[in-house]
């Protein structure tokens, strides 16, 4: 709300009404920051997590994301974005103990951050490159879901992007080999976090689609604003746990 000082005035008077208007301004503001549901997002500096964030903020969450440099291209007053490198321990207990700091529960977690080597042509498995890989899709992404799920409120929603590269009975080539066993054990670590959190958390996979993103390139199927409404559906919606989706239905592991 904005009073010129033309409506008020300047006088002791107009003045001490300005500073009412700003306090109870500021006071409602942080009332409904307070009953906002909170959603965790990693990497949310492009591709299908900045526009998973820009959806939930557009429908009024607080969101609290992760890029690797601590900032993100996105101007909202409830999104908060936090350093993390998931290839390093030392920055996933840092930033988690940042996140649990703000003292907010969280609702809803989405471990989208995610990479891939590149080795499209070579199906070959490379040590080093598999190494790389499952650092960040695998340990990382599982080491901060473990620092979060004590953050959880019951009822909340786990919801971890894969990829159908991770479905054994979908893949049927070897191109990709690391990003496709760094997903397939990813999936893994959804059906054991299932059942771990039966009946206090909702767990989820999902399979974003084709998208074009720097990971997905310019020929894919889809932007990533229309991956993000249907993983945003799934995740608000209170779906059957334990299951891996794509575009709202069940899709094979
Ligand atoms: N695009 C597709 O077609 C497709 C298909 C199936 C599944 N997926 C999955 O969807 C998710 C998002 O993919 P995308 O296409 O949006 O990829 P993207 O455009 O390449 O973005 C990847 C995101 O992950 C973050 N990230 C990368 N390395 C990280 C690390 N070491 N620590 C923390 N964050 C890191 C990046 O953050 P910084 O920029 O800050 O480094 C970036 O925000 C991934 O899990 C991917 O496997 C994508």
């Amino acid at each position: 709300m904005k009073y010129t000082s033309g409506v008020l005035g300047s006088s002791p008077r107009g003045r001490t009404l300005k500073k009412i208007i700003y306090l109870r301004g500021s006071w409602f503001e942080s009332k409904r920051a307070d009953s906002m549901q909170t959603v965790v997002i990693t990497g949310i500096s492009r591709g299908i997590g900045k526009a998973l964030a820009e959806k939930f903020l557009r429908e009024g969450y607080a969101v609290m994301g992760t890029s690797s440099t601590g900032i993100s291209g996105i101007k909202n007053a409830h999104l908060t974005v936090f350093q993390l490198d998931l290839s390093n321990s030392k920055s996933i207990e840092m930033c988690t103990k940042e996140i649990s700091s703000r003292g907010k529960k969280i609702d809803i977690l989405i471990n989208n951050a995610g990479v891939w080597s590149n080795n499209e042509n070579d199906s070959a498995l490379r040590v080093e490159l598999l190494r790389k890989v499952m650092e960040v899709n695998l340990f990382g992404t599982v080491d901060f879901t473990e620092h979060i799920i004590p953050l959880m409120n019951e009822g909340g929603h786990l919801l971890t992007i894969t990829s159908r590269a991770g479905s054994f009975s979908h893949v049927h080539a070897a191109t990709y080999p690391d990003y496709k066993i760094s997903k397939a054990a990813l999936n893994m670590a959804v059906r054991i976090w299932t059942f771990r959190l039966k009946g206090k958390i909702i767990v989820s996979a999902v399979h974003p689609g084709w998208v074009k993103t720097d990971m997905g390139g310019p020929q894919a199927d889809i932007e990533p604003q229309e991956a993000a409404e249907d993983i945003f559906k799934l995740a608000t919606s209170r779906p059957e746990t334990g299951q891996f989706w794509f575009k709202g239905e069940k899709f094979p592991w």
